[in-house]
């Protein structure tokens, strides 16, 4: 049979792939940054709003400290910070043009995208934006000498979460639920996405989880159980219950949060606590 030149010039051998072609075969591989400027970063999450993972992150930021750590509190919120109003501060941080300073609150470094801008300012951003606000808040602020920088981050599984998740070195993270089946939904999602982005996560917490009344009863207004058999159904630990107190919500509006308005209240107590047993997993 009658040799093609294509028979004879192709070698015998596969050939091989160009680094660059194996590399984009593998799929995108992402360099988790630590935070300069701290020791450990945990995250406040819980993929659904209004859980109380903000009030949650403040009181335990405040806990550490008096803990006899030194904190940082990281505002991932960029559509809608808190850290501005629950820590009362209305200064901008000050920048050499190259990096930002932290604004100290409580003895706590704080930084938030509300710094920057007006209180009531909405923050229209696409994704690509809110990526680019998460590295200025995560590379180019001067966090200094800290042992843990608490983030609290915006509710859902979007730019945020995976941001933190892919791209910095997240050294665990808290998820926050109310006992409520609408909730938990959301709280699952949560725990799948770290789960599966390989976040440790240190346990869930049950906030709002009863309220006592006058009469000294406790009513289960969201229901009962639910955090802690989420936590038992994904093997995580579950750090506990944190009850509804209207002065929680009053001291957050005061911009002085209950831990550090009133760190003899029973809640106060409870974040202490947890923060003992935070800061013992790590040192
Ligand atoms: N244990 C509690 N007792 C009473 N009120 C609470 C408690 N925890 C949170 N709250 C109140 O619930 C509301 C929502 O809390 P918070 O803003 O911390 O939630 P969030 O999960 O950060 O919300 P978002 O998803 O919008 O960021 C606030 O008014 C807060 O004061
Ligand atoms: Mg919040």
């Amino acid at each position: 049979m009658r040799k093609t030149s294509y028979d004879t010039d192709m070698p015998k051998e596969k050939p091989e792939l160009s680094d660059a072609m194996r590399k984009k075969m593998q799929g995108k591989t992402f360099e988790k940054n630590p935070i300069k400027g701290t020791k450990f970063t945990i995250a406040i999450s819980s993929a659904k709003g209004g859980v109380g993972k903000s009030t949650f992150a403040t009181n335990l930021a405040l806990a550490l400290k008096k803990n006899g750590c030194k904190v940082g509190l990281l505002d991932a919120d960029i559509y809608g910070p808190s850290i501005p109003k629950m820590f009362n501060i209305n200064e901008k941080p000050k920048s050499d043009g190259q990096t930002l300073s932290p604004v100290m609150k409580y003895e706590v470094q704080c930084m938030s995208i509300g710094f920057l801008a007006d209180q009531q300012t909405p923050m229209i951003w696409r994704g690509p934006m809110v990526t680019s606000a998460i590295k200025t808040f995560t590379q180019k602020v001067s966090w200094k000498n800290l042992d843990f920088i608490i983030v609290d981050m915006p509710p859902g599984t979007g730019d945020t979460q995976l941001t933190f998740s892919q791209e910095i070195k997240l050294d665990g993270s808290i998820i926050i639920s109310t006992p409520q089946e609408i909730a938990l939904l959301d709280v699952k999602r949560g725990i799948k996405m770290f789960d599966k982005l390989g976040v440790k996560i240190l346990g869930l917490v049950d906030n709002m989880s009863y309220f006592v009344g006058e009469d000294k009863k406790k009513y289960n207004i969201f229901g009962e159980g639910g955090v802690k058999k989420t936590a038992e159904e994904f093997q995580k630990e579950f750090l506990g219950e944190i009850p509804i107190d209207p002065e929680v919500g009053k001291n957050g509006d005061l911009g002085k949060p209950i831990v550090e308005a009133n760190p003899d209240h029973e809640i106060s107590k409870i974040y202490l606590n947890l923060a003992m047993k935070i800061k013992k997993i790590y040192f």
